[in-house]
């Protein structure tokens, strides 16, 4: 090895070794037979487990009410896993290890009895620890959580003061309530059995690799962290698109519709992370305190603000990938005069010394041209002289993109010179991709989930401060529209990228969407 060599050696800093300490634990999901258990849940497991992430022992129990035993579920989630594993086949002497420590427990959430029979159950595993560590998975609608949680104080089987060496946490599930009122009431709800340290909030979004990167990315590298304010930095840019539209949701969109699905958690989220001051610590409080301030710091939204800063849209029936995708109005369980948004828009401000007069701009929306998740940071414009005054041009921008899905990556964009005697300038982009750098390894967000709840990490879970925040300012909007029907211009044909309102709200300010490509 040269000296220049060694001086590029690419050197790993351990920040934490790759296994979490994870105890011998059990985990009870709750809402065994719904269709997060079967496409997320135990695909999750059966990979951790493959990994060797699960602890030794460990247990899964199913909880729901339908009557099957052990053997019968086993098989059904072999049919399911066989469909929704990210690795193909299924290893068949895996997963017969795997199965092997899952149980099915039937039961009625309202039925004391039934938690007699799942403590009696947990008590024959034989180890102590997979009676006392117990991570339970409220896969249920909202409304079932607290007397769930209530059930398994009853039977012992949840404590505010667990015994030293042992523990007990509830994770849940969004939609974490429907306006600020209902998430607070689920919150005492969960609280009254329950310390807010025992109870792990999922926004699957944390659980992206990318998404954590912008942590590691904003504070382990010095240049970009200079940059990172109002001094430089023009606007900001979130989009998350889908190429999908309501389907068969349709009954729970009309409840829902993106504000709720959408942007209350996921948006909000990555806003944070890329909006937050540097945290005291990488503990789950100091990174969780920081990430609050940035929702308290959301500049308040009046209903004369909301129709100036946030445009909501609906798509009708287009061409997409050359076949006609039905409107809305015309997807089943959806009101034919439904007013709900399959499309938001927001302009938003941080009241803070960083950001101060800083434009936030978020979208999101259902049935747009391509699936894909990223940041725009725009920088402000190089001054109208030398190059650009010659030209009579403003020349772009330049930006730093941060590609969260797919084709994860982050590219630089900024101006080069066009070789050739002529002097001609335009952009060009410096591009990292992680596939290229780190190969394939994508591991589903609820392995990482799964594993940092049973680990008893909070970091990537939503505080209840956070959630309440995140429902305050999206009730906000909800109040700005009620009552009010959508106009022509927020209709969007399927296939398009929204509607007209969306590009009126930022060219106000002369700026414009900048759509995310298909291959970076
Ligand atoms: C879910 C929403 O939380 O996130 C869905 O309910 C949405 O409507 C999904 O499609 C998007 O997640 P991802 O990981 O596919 O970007």
């Amino acid at each position: 090895m040269n000296e220049q060599d060694s001086l590029d050696e690419l050197i790993t800093c351990r920040v934490k070794e790759g296994k979490k300490i994870v105890e011998p634990s059990t985990i009870v999901i709750f809402g065994a037979s719904g269709d997060l258990t079967a496409r997320k849940l135990i695909p999750a497991l059966y990979h951790l487990f493959s990994a060797e992430q699960l602890p030794a022992p460990f247990r899964i129990v199913g909880f729901a009410r339908r009557e099957k035993n052990d053997a019968e579920w086993r098989a059904e989630l072999k049919t399911a896993l066989d469909q929704f594993s990210r690795t193909k086949p299924v290893n068949e002497k895996v997963w017969e290890e795997f199965s092997a420590n899952v149980y099915y427990c039937q039961g009625d959430f309202s039925d004391s009895k039934a938690y007699e029979k799942l403590e009696k159950l947990l008590s024959s595993f034989g180890n102590d620890s997979l009676r006392r560590n117990l991570l339970f998975y409220l896969a249920t609608s909202p409304s079932q959580f607290a007397e769930v949680v209530e059930e398994l104080h009853g039977a012992g089987l949840l404590r505010l003061d667990a015994p030293a060496g042992s523990w007990q946490r509830i994770v849940v599930e969004k939609p974490f309530g429907h306006d600020l009122p209902s998430a607070k009431q689920l919150n005492t709800d969960l609280t009254r059995f329950a310390h807010e340290r025992q109870v792990f909030r999922i926004d699957h979004y944390l659980g992206k690799e990318t998404v954590q990167n912008i942590l590691m990315f904003r504070f382990s590298n010095s240049i970009f962290e200079q940059l990172w304010n109002r001094q430089t930095i023009d606007h900001v840019q979130i989009t998350v698109s889908e190429r999908l539209g309501v389907g068969g949701r349709g009954g729970y969109y009309e409840e829902a519709g993106a504000i709720r699905d959408m942007v209350q958690n996921h948006l909000l989220q990555v806003l944070s992370l890329i909006a937050m001051e540097p945290p005291v610590s990488l503990d789950a409080e100091a990174v969780r305190d920081e990430k609050v301030k940035v929702l308290k710091s959301i500049r308040a939204l009046r209903p004369e603000d909301v129709s100036k800063q946030i445009v909501r849209g609906q798509y009708f029936a287009g061409m997409l990938d050359g076949q006609l995708r039905p409107g809305y109005r015309q997807e089943a369980k959806v009101k034919t005069d439904s007013n709900v948004e399959t499309y938001v828009a927001l302009k938003l401000f941080l009241d803070n010394w960083r950001w101060s007069g800083v434009p936030f701009y978020l979208r999101t929306g259902k049935y747009l041209p391509l699936s894909a998740s990223e940041v725009r940071i725009e920088f402000r414009k190089a001054p109208y002289v030398l190059f650009a005054a010659k030209s009579g041009t403003t020349l772009d921008a330049n930006a730093l993109t941060l590609r969260l899905q797919p084709n994860e990556g982050i590219s630089l964009r900024f101006n080069g010179k066009v070789p050739g005697t002529s002097l001609q300038l335009r952009p060009v982009k410096m591009h990292f991709s992680y596939d290229t750098e780190f190969g394939a390894y994508t591991p589903e967000a609820y392995e990482r989930l799964l594993l940092e709840a049973m680990a008893g990490d909070a970091t990537l879970f939503i505080r209840r401060d956070e959630v309440e925040t995140a429902w305050g300012i999206v009730d906000s909007i909800r109040s700005g529209w009620e009552g009010k029907s959508l106009s022509n211009r927020e209709f969007y044909s399927a296939g398009t990228w929204g509607p007209v309102a969306a590009e009126d709200l930022l060219a106000q300010s002369g700026h414009r969407w900048r759509d995310p490509q298909p291959i970076q």
